[in-house]
């Protein structure tokens, strides 16, 4: 973004326009490099730099030697030109001399063997001697710069999570049974809690707990579920102390970049969104699926939905190939283009890149980058200038809003927990579940928000509820009273049967069968008969189910459709039932994308929302304030779209009435006045 910086911008890392910017990683490059590097992140527009985020070795050589020499002056060189700097804390991956000194900080996997340094992250989350070393490093960081004037935001470590979050060492037992004691203050209700009655596993006392190591057979589920709660917590009250640190030395805003959907699946981003200033996410697109544009639009309108619907960042993409799949595919002419506007049509405010300049050695030498091995003769340098100069021409975006009507409930317990061993089919997947619903919603032209169970549902006039495996009573409670007061909710199989504690929701002598959600849907499961490996089922209507059938047995709810064959045949398949003021389907299935959009749509006619859709492989979303609607057409097809509206279409600066032209995929934003 070329610079026009105004003194309103609201927060210290936003500006009036999209943020443009990148990790930087200096200590890989002579300085002579440098000043190539500021003088072209210039001539691209670049706002913001993340510096030292794996800095540690660098600036503090030996135990306790700081030097900050080079440090000190990219930080100058940056602030010279104009760029402002995202800082890291450097605490993400610990020196050689700490593990060498301490091995005892390396994370210990659940076989009982250790990690090693030589990669990244290798560091037990509940060490109190990483934490120590981490924390001073923190500390002297923030307080050199806390108060320098191109510190525009905090890193805090990177990607929190990312590899070493479950550790199943000692010391993480300790800290485990620390939190169980504050979690259930009493051993009996621990026992409780985790059904110890089964299998012999009742404790007499804290110390005979462990974190669920590997076992010889399936291990406690509840047990699992305390581990994984407390893995996500544990590494939050890392980033608390950091943060603690940070705030005492500095007003500069702080964040830590998430990873919402891949790969760091550990961590409880309800529970994290609070705790930063600044919603922050890495996206990479993953060609291992079947339409990758789907799962990153998920990932987006997942982000804003931990931002509150406030404007959040993109903190990394790539330009782009990676260098971590097993193929890494080059992204086409266009495509950047295109999975950028997805996030900023999202209500990303900020979009920034790893790297700025690709490396010539390491892990990620063959990762791409703004600033290509080839040089500025390249596509991906002219790609580059050109999205720098369309962030520019979208300045008028910052800062508006995506409503939807609709909304995801999506659980990180749940996601966690319906993947435990031992249940009736390995092939149910949260995630999966998750995406169908979400692309059936996208298809029908839909925009998505995500909630977390238990938030207030009320401006939505339909609520998805995929595969909500466990389910506290509050929660259950309010998705009930949003049906009864006119709400509409679709759940899908495999929900409600679990409480929080993993107990099967049932009264105490096994009087009633399990399901949170029985009166809500009018119905409830008599037997589950998961599908075998590639099974199908076929339903009354045409659709087609995998991975799961069911006896559904109704109450008061109505039937939809009938499964048509296999060992349920005859039983209900969808049902929807009218309660209170609003209605609820169920679906013991998992159906075929047609199916889904099927349903889905009349779902939504129902609940009177109405799409905008200009073809399957076609993106329209609205962003917009009081006075200006701004309407992205992200055309990802093979054929030209078009638009009708009036206004002005940003990407070209061309004034529109009637027809805006979106030709294949190509990107277009029409600005139109509300009023
Ligand atoms: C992550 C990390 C970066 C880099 C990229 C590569 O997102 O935060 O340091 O490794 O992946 O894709």
């Amino acid at each position: 973004m070329r610079r026009h910086e105004t003194a309103s911008a609201a927060h210290g890392w936003q500006r009036d326009g999209i943020l443009f910017g990148c990790d930087y990683n200096p200590e890989q490059w002579p300085v002579s490099v440098w000043h190539d590097d500021v003088a072209l992140m210039v001539q691209a527009g670049v706002d913001i730099v993340a510096i030292n985020i794996f800095g540690w070795a660098s600036i503090e050589p030996r135990p306790g030697e700081y030097d900050f020499d080079s440090l000190d002056a990219i930080i100058a060189l940056l602030h010279e030109n104009g760029i402002r700097v995202n800082l890291g804390t450097g605490t993400s991956s610990p020196p050689p001399w700490l593990s060498t000194r301490h091995p005892e900080i390396l994370p210990v996997m659940a076989d009982g063997t250790r990690r090693w340094p030589g990669g990244r992250q290798a560091w037990c989350p509940s060490s109190p001697v990483f934490r120590e070393h981490a924390l001073r490093l923190a500390s002297v960081v923030a307080e050199r710069y806390g108060s320098h004037p191109a510190v525009a935001l905090w890193h805090v470590s990177n990607e929190l999570g990312c590899h070493n979050a479950l550790c199943y060492c000692d010391v993480s037992a300790a800290s485990f049974r620390r939190w169980l004691e504050a979690r259930y203050d009493s051993i009996t209700r621990l026992n409780d809690a985790w059904g110890t009655t089964f299998w012999s596993q009742h404790y007499s006392d804290w110390s005979e707990i462990l974190p669920p190591r590997s076992t010889l057979s399936a291990g406690n589920p509840a047990q699992r579920l305390d581990f994984e709660r407390f893995s996500s917590e544990e590494l939050l009250g890392y980033y608390r102390e950091e943060l603690a640190v940070i705030r005492a030395a500095s007003t500069a805003p702080v964040t830590t970049n998430f990873m919402v959907t891949a790969h760091i699946r550990t961590q409880d981003y309800w529970r994290w969104a609070p705790e930063v200033d600044l919603i922050a996410n890495d996206h990479y697109v993953d060609y291992r699926l079947d339409r990758p544009e789907v799962e990153l639009s998920f990932s987006a309108d997942l982000t804003r939905g931990l931002a509150h619907g406030e404007p959040w960042m993109l903190m990394e993409t790539a330009t782009s190939a990676v260098s971590w799949q097993p193929h890494n595919i080059a992204k086409v002419p266009g495509e950047l283009v295109r999975t950028v506007a997805s996030h900023l049509a999202r209500g990303a405010d900020g979009i920034c890149f790893f790297q700025w300049r690709a490396s010539r050695q390491g892990a990620e030498k063959f990762h791409s980058a703004l600033l290509p091995h080839a040089g500025t003769d390249s596509k991906i340098w002219r790609e580059t200038l050109g999205l720098s100069a369309m962030l520019d021409r979208l300045a008028p975006v910052s800062g508006t809003r995506v409503d939807a009507r609709v909304a995801i409930m999506f659980s990180w317990e749940s996601r966690w927990s319906a993947s435990h061993e031992t249940h009736p089919s390995e092939d149910v997947s949260y995630l999966t579940e998750a995406h169908r619903a979400y692309s059936a919603l996208r298809s029908a032209g839909v925009t998505v928000d995500f909630v977390p169970p238990g938030a207030d549902l009320a401006g939505y006039s339909l609520v998805i509820v995929p595969t909500l495996y466990c389910v506290n009573d509050s929660d259950a409670r309010g998705l009930s009273d949003y049906v009864a007061g006119g709400g509409h909710a679709v759940v899908t199989f495999f929900s409600g049967l679990a409480d929080d504690e993993l107990r099967l929701r049932m009264d105490a002598t096994g009087a009633t069968p399990p399901g949170a959600f029985a009166e809500l849907l009018g119905a409830w499961t008599e037997e589950f008969f998961p599908l075998g490996q590639g099974g199908t089922a076929s339903l009354t209507d045409g659709a087609t189910g995998s991975i799961w059938t069911e006896i559904v047995r109704v109450t008061t709810a109505t039937v939809m459709t009938e499964f048509a064959d296999g060992q349920v045949a005859g039983h209900p398949a969808i049902t929807s039932n009218a309660f209170g003021d609003g209605r609820a389907i169920y679906v013991a299935t998992a159906l075929d994308d047609d199916s889904y959009e099927t349903l889905v749509a009349s779902a939504l006619a129902e609940a009177g929302v109405t799409g905008h859709t200009l073809g399957a492989d076609v993106e329209v979303v609205t962003r917009s304030n009081g006075t200006d609607r701004f309407v992205f057409v992200i055309n990802h097809s093979a054929s030209d779209v078009s638009l009708a509206g009036t206004g002005t279409e940003l990407t070209t600066g061309e004034s529109i009435d009637g027809i805006v032209a979106v030709p294949a995929g190509a990107v277009r934003v029409l600005r139109e006045s509300i009023r």
